[in-house]
């Protein structure tokens, strides 16, 4: 174990935090975090752990959604400017006309947002519930906010809703092109296509298989073969270390999300040390937020 991971360790200990990452974060926070997973996971996981204190090696929203979730908790963020550029692609003024505008309307909110854009959802989803939470709503009319990738990506087996949807999007995910994707099934004929429901509609409609990060990994174990994979490279070491033997190609250049990887176990010492970036948030706004985060707890299950 080298200095700053024993460092690590010893304050973990000392103060009884957990560490949780998503997938998306340099390896050696996802080798020292004691929980790793898509962004559903871990919201649940969040609930269940029983630290006094939780260091998110994430982006904003996943550190805000602990603390709605588990309001006597301490929540650090190692780099507090980390945060998810989509997250803030819903107007609250746009929430409220289309809500004028439907009667039998649900505003339903990819966990990739703001708190406050939260506390004006009926429900929260990630890529991995979306569909299961909305086909359980009784509303005909369904807004998306804020990612109309992954809204029509699930919209596409719900004929009987009528989405409304925003134009949110993720740069590193839309960054991904179908003609890199074509390129690279032209190289590696075999592999199979695993897209994140974040891409482009033409990603998607190459992919043969669409799901979460945690769904990727999985699809991947599962299956034989090789892949080429549409999301962020660090899903990479996850990948690699549940199958050591089987062979994945990144699409185009594998642009990065500069955003998760500002998380360093420098950060992660820096936090606990000083037990600096917690995660505040006004208690009205705490309560309406947690509703629809509580939703999909409910829903998804
Ligand atoms: P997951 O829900 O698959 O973890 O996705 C989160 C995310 O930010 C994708 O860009
Ligand atoms: Fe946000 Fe995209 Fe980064 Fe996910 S990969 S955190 S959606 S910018």
């Amino acid at each position: 174990m080298n200095s700053i991971t024993s460092k690590i360790q010893e304050l973990k200990k000392e103060k009884d935090a957990v560490i949780l990452a998503h997938y998306y974060t340099e390896e050696n926070v996802q080798a020292l975090a004691d929980y790793v997973g898509d962004s559903y996971y871990l919201s649940k996981i969040a609930t269940k752990v029983p630290n006094r204190i939780i260091v998110f090696c994430g982006v904003s929203f996943m550190g805000e959604s602990a603390k709605i979730l588990n309001p006597e908790k301490t929540v650090l963020m190692p780099d507090a400017l980390a945060d998810c550029p989509m997250a803030h692609m819903a107007k609250i003024e746009n929430i409220q006309s289309v809500k004028n505008k439907y009667k039998d309307l649900a505003v339903v909110c990819y966990i990739n947002s703001t708190a406050e854009i939260k506390a004006y959802s009926d429900v929260c989803v990630t890529s991995s519930n979306a569909l299961k939470i909305i086909k359980k709503l009784s509303q005909k009319n369904i807004y998306f906010i804020p990612d109309a990738n992954l809204g029509r990506y699930v919209a596409q087996f719900l004929p009987d809703k009528n989405f409304i949807f925003n134009d949110g999007y993720c740069h590193v995910h839309t960054g991904i092109t179908a003609e890199a994707v074509k390129w690279a099934r032209n190289i590696h004929t075999d592999a199979k296509v695993l897209a994140h429901p974040e891409c482009t509609w033409d990603v998607l409609t190459l992919a043969d298989y669409v799901g979460s990060t945690s769904g990727i990994i999985e699809y991947a174990t599962t299956h034989e073969g090789e892949f080429i994979i549409c999301t962020e490279p660090g899903i990479l070491y996850k990948l690699k270390q549940k199958n050591p033997n089987k062979v994945f190609h990144l699409v185009g250049e594998g642009k990065s999300c500069i955003d998760m990887k500002k998380i360093t176990l420098q950060k992660v010492a820096d936090t606990l040390e000083k037990m600096q970036h917690q995660v505040e948030l006004d208690e009205t706004l705490r309560q309406k937020a947690f509703y629809a985060l509580e939703r999909m707890l409910e829903l998804a299950e």
